[in-house]
């Protein structure tokens, strides 16, 4: 059965803690800033889920803040706020919290009947309680979500349940937020508990980004190579995309001709080839055209994804066949790509557009516009 994007969303010291110990006074590891951001990361998700300790340690609101997003979600016909969840083996949910005060629906999910009368009894109508059964809690927890029209589901804590979907491979997300301070106690709730996680200290997870917001730092990791399905763009998309822009800069420069990189991968996150611009010495090959023209069989193409470094070709003077053509008749139904073509050779290139006519989902990601632009800067100066 489809699950749905799980996307992780923490804020820690710079020892991992994600709060100082019990009793101690709370301690601010994110700002104004920051706290912005995860407001329009949780617009774009379909619901939001806490564990229960969290509610009772911070009595968090979890709603979307900004009055702009929530109509941007009104347009584009979803709730002003997404779903909101919790998890309960006990049941012990305070009616006064906020969180089933504001924002939008509110689920638990309680482990057995007794906690789900407990929650019930506590909650009257402030939520619908969902009983699951003891072994595999988060299987069930994210079919139902599913079923309910969750495609993509942020978690925000706390440490037992981030240690939870991590362990059990059940994340494609992680964003880390390092605050510049150091907790120091022994017994602080830490964002990831000891015990084993999959592939051991050995696996290393994929970077997608890192950015500075003030004084604290983003760090955004892929758990998996896969690429994302659809129009909504995933953290492995992001790595993949990174790596095409890294080929194109190790292209032969050109006068005549733009210097792109091509990655196709397979649903899996297999790659299937790699190309870029003018492979082999030919001038006129182009970075799709090389990569696909490797991929054996080419039977599992259609739920591959093309990473391109610059929007794929739709016109082309040096072949036949415009990139945007090749892709879609290789049978390819997802393309993902950073910088959209300028006028610098063909007027209108519109490759994107082709592949939409086409039937292939393009995904774009304008923050990687500078990364594909950057090796052709001496083509199209002031773009
Ligand atoms: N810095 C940050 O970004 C951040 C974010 C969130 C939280 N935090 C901090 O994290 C701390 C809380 O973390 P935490 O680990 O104690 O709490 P938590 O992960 O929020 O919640 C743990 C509780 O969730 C329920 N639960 C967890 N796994 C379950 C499962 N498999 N089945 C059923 N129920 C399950 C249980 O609730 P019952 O007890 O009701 O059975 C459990 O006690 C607080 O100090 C908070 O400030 C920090
Ligand atoms: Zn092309």
């Amino acid at each position: 059965m489809p699950r749905p994007y799980v996307l992780l969303s923490a804020a820690v010291s710079l020892d991992g803690c994600l709060d100082t110990p019990p009793g101690q006074p709370r301690l601010l590891l994110s700002n104004e800033e920051d706290f912005d951001r995860v407001d329009s990361v949780r617009a774009s998700c379909d619901a939001v889920l806490l564990g229960a300790g969290t509610l009772r340690a911070d009595d968090p609101r979890v709603q979307v803040a900004s009055a702009g997003r929530r109509a941007a979600r009104a347009g584009a016909g979803l709730p002003p706020h997404p779903v909101k969840a919790t998890v309960t083996r006990s049941g012990d949910l305070d009616p006064g919290r906020r969180f089933w005060r504001h924002g939008g629906t509110k689920v638990v999910y309680a482990v057995g009947r007794a906690a789900r009368d407990r929650a019930v009894a506590a909650l009257g109508g402030l939520a619908t309680v969902h009983q699951v059964a003891q072994d595999d809690v988060w299987p069930q927890v994210l079919d139902h979500l599913h079923g309910l029209g969750v495609r993509r589901l942020m978690v925000e804590g706390g440490g037992s349940v981030h240690t939870q979907f991590l362990r059990q491979g059940l994340a494609d997300e992680l964003q880390l937020v390092i605050a510049p301070v150091i907790v120091g106690g022994a017994d602080a709730p830490r964002m990831f508990g000891a015990g084993g996680y999959p592939g051991g200290p050995q696996h290393r997870l994929a970077l997608a980004e890192s950015r500075r917001i003030g004084d604290v730092t983003l760090l955004r990791y892929a758990t998996h190579r896969r690429p994302g399905t659809g129009a909504r763009a995933t953290a492995a998309d992001a790595v993949w995309l990174g790596e095409a822009c890294a080929l194109a800069a190790a292209c032969p420069p050109s006068t005549t001709a733009f210097s792109v990189g091509a990655i196709v991968v397979a649903a899996d996150g297999r790659e299937l080839a790699r190309g870029h611009s003018r492979e082999g010495g030919d001038a006129r090959v182009h970075a799709e055209q090389a990569a696909l023209a490797k991929v054996r069989g080419g039977s599992g193409l259609a739920g591959a994804t093309v990473y391109s470094s610059l929007e794929p070709c739709g016109h082309r003077a040096s072949y036949p066949h415009p990139c945007a053509e090749l892709i879609a008749g290789a049978g390819v139904r997802r393309v993902v790509t950073g910088w959209r073509e300028p006028d610098t050779f063909v007027p209108g290139a519109n490759g994107t557009e082709r592949l939409r006519e086409r039937g292939v989902t393009v995904v774009e990601l304008p923050e990687y516009a500078e990364a594909g632009r950057a090796p052709n800067a001496h083509l199209s100066p002031g773009e």
